[in-house]
């Protein structure tokens, strides 16, 4: 199934690639999806194992995902009341950061923001014409498949820490080394060398997603390293209608 919102550096394309890197199905008993984003990895397939995990630090993304799970409902009718329009696109935009909203209302705003921006900046509204009660009705398939999900909202480490076993498969997909100024949540250039010593000392096998560049490889030389062909949907050169393609890696340590 497919992920119910669109996030800067989702895996939409990648994602069966990524799968196909997997380790049996079987063989592992947790799944953890350490940067969660829209979760187009954990979304693409049925359950991955017996437990799985989907963080991310981004706050109001987990209200959203949480809200998802538990109050899709409530979720739904308070969309009722937020009529796709520019005007409302920059309420939600001032609301969401008063306090005094329910989750509910803090998830309904923010997932405007994010069907209605350009490019899913959250800021610029993009003037497109979205299918807001077919994404509303999906809402309801999405919680299903949150059934059996636990959503966790805590920086990587401790997540790796935590749920770090023999039997765990994590996917990591960090922001990207060079763009971390595209997400809200800023990644200091010292956290991929945080990330990679964690990942050196884990007792569980991971797949990891990054930029095809020199800085990277130099750090995970070593490791598995499987270079793969996508286009870019953070840029568009000239503004064009042709995408540019470029190279990312995946890096396992199995
Ligand atoms: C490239 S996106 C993940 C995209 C996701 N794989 C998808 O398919 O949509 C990276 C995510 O990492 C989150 N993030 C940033 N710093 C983090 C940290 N220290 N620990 C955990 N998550 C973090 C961001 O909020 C962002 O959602």
């Amino acid at each position: 199934m497919n992920s119910f919102i669109s996030w800067v550096g989702g895996k939409k394309l990648l994602r069966n690639k990524i799968l196909s890197l997997f380790p049996e199905k079987g063989t592992f008993s947790y799944y953890v999806e350490v940067f969660g984003g829209a979760g187009w990895v954990l979304f693409a397939s049925g359950r991955h194992a017996e437990t799985e995990v989907y963080n991310d630090t981004n706050g109001n993304l987990v209200n959203l995902f949480k809200c998802v799970k538990y109050h899709s409902e409530a979720l739904q009718k308070e969309l009722d009341f937020i009529l796709i329009s520019r005007e409302q696109f920059f309420d939600a935009k001032e609301q969401i950061e008063i306090r005094g909203l329910t989750d509910i209302q803090r998830a309904a705003r923010f997932f405007v923001l994010i069907k209605e921006s350009f490019g899913t900046d959250l800021c610029s509204f993009g003037i497109r014409a979205k299918n807001v009660k077919k994404a509303k009705d999906y809402l309801k398939v999405v919680s299903e498949r949150l059934q059996s999900v636990i959503i966790e909202n805590q920086d990587f480490q401790k997540i790796i820490k935590n749920h770090d076993r023999g039997n765990t498969l994590f996917y990591l997909d960090p922001p990207y080394y060079g763009t971390e100024k595209y997400y809200q949540d800023k990644f200091k250039p010292g956290d991929h060398i945080r990330l990679k010593d964690m990942l050196d000392n884990i007792k569980g096998k991971f797949i990891l997603s990054y930029n095809d560049c020199g800085y990277i490889k130099e750090l995970y030389n070593g490791y598995n390293i499987t270079e793969v062909d996508r286009t870019h949907n953070l840029v568009c050169v000239g503004g064009g209608s042709t995408k540019p393609r470029y190279k990312e890696l995946l890096i396992k340590n199995f």
